[in-house]
């Protein structure tokens, strides 16, 4: 060994023992442009809370600009060795599951996949069930398109995109549709008042797939903190709630499993009706100059109201966090987490209250949406939020108090 490698390697050593060991990042890539996004996010979020460690998320376009290839999967290898650790929300065919050449993936965090989409109330449960030839939506060179659509009982009706395939099943114009549920999720997520869809997991090979982590040489530790984060998450019953409801409904269709349960419902009602006087939360921060207007002042205070009587006693009176997460602050709204209004609506909206998730009014959610914008420096304005608004908005959510 020549003295400069010798030297070369001892200065490594020393660099390395002198990187403070905790508080490393958990650096992940989410592509932006997937229907699941909303997922990966939650999950990297869950994941960075329980090992500690702050999140940065890099976001991509998985789109690769709408090219006929899509995102070439060399791509995902300069990812994973330039811009994060791990690339979240990489779908593994089920019946042949192998990462990219060059990478390694993480056991699955989700299954997600092809559904048979039906108007609820109807009885079939699979393509066996319905009379030969019936109608079925499928868009053109998916998977169901591929494969599925041979089935004797099919009589395929090709959409040229998904959005028109669901646009079938919406008007009736098929009894059933073929496509990808994160996307009939994103489409209900984003229609809140349309038509809801029973959807059921096909048995077909290919229609299944495992939501992994890609990652390379470099990554490994994060790989396996990461796993080790998601088997706690799992075990306690929370990642069912996380990755629900893109996740594959499961043979019997499972019912909803909430978050925790660490609160008695009765206690909301207690809280409201205990006659206590309400606590006047001041708004946060410089008054919010420069930064978008989202709601009303007057949802704002509603808003207060509502998060004393279903939130607070969780995530604290003043949003600093108890058995929940802090609501406010630098470590909640993070310019690093990358998270938007419609990220956290989600949650709010889908899996708050812990207990009781999707129980209060569309109304109720969007006030209190209102008030933790409020806490965390956003401005009020003339124009009030909207439940769709706040669904779609991808407006940055970052900690604008002092
Ligand atoms: C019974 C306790 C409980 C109640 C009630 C509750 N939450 Fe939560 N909330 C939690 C827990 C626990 C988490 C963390 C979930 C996780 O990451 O696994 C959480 C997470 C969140 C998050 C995500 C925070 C982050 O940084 O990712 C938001 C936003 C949120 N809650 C808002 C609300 C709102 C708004 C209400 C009232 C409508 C509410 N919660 C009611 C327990 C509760």
């Amino acid at each position: 060994m020549t003295r400069r490698v010798m030297r070369s390697l001892l200065a490594a050593a020393l660099c390395a023992a002198a990187v403070p060991a905790a508080a490393s990042d958990l650096r992940v890539c989410i592509d932006k442009t997937s229907d699941s996004a909303a997922m990966d996010r939650l999950v990297a979020r869950s994941v960075a809370r329980v090992t500690g460690m702050p999140l940065a998320v890099h976001e991509f376009d998985g789109d690769g600009g709408g090219g006929d290839e899509g995102f070439a999967l060399k791509n995902f290898r300069v990812l994973a060795t330039r811009d994060c650790d791990l690339v979240l929300g990489f779908p593994l065919d089920a019946s042949r599951p192998e990462a990219p050449v060059g990478l390694s993936a993480t056991p699955a965090y989700a299954h997600i996949g092809f559904v048979l989409a039906e108007p609820v109330g109807q009885t079939e449960r699979d393509l066996g069930d319905f009379p030969r030839g019936s109608d079925v939506g499928v868009t053109y060179l998916t998977t169901p398109n591929l494969y599925f659509a041979a089935h004797p009982n099919v009589t395929a009706n090709v959409f040229k995109t998904e959005a028109e395939t669901i646009a079938s099943l919406v008007s009736h114009q098929v009894k059933a549709a073929l496509l990808w549920r994160p996307t009939l999720v994103h489409y209900e997520l984003t229609h809140p008042h349309g038509e809801k869809f029973a959807v059921h997991e096909l048995t077909e090979p290919h229609a299944r797939f495992d939501v992994v982590a890609l990652y390379a040489a470099t990554g490994d530790a994060a790989a396996r903190k990461f796993t080790a984060a998601v088997r706690g998450l799992e075990r306690s019953g929370k990642l069912a709630a996380l990755v629900a409801p893109f996740a594959l409904p499961g043979p019997s269709d499972a019912p909803y499993v909430p978050l925790v349960a660490l609160a008695a419902p009765q206690q909301h009602a207690a809280l409201s009706e205990s006659g206590e006087r309400p606590v006047v939360i001041a708004a946060e921060g410089d008054g919010g100059a420069g930064l978008p207007a989202l709601y009303t002042a007057a949802q704002a205070s509603a808003g207060a109201q509502k998060f004393l009587a279903n939130c607070s006693m969780c995530h604290g009176k003043d949003l600093s966090g108890i058995a929940g997460p802090a609501l406010k602050g630098k470590n909640f709204a993070s310019a690093k987490a990358n998270f938007h209004v419609s990220d956290v609506f989600r949650i709010v909206s889908t899996n708050m209250p812990a207990t009781q998730p999707g129980s209060l009014s569309h109304e109720d959610y969007t006030q209190i949406m209102a008030f933790l914008l409020q806490q965390n420096g956003y401005p009020a304005g003339n124009a009030p939020l909207t439940y769709d608004g706040a669904l779609k908005s991808m407006v940055p959510l970052l900690y604008h108090g002092s």
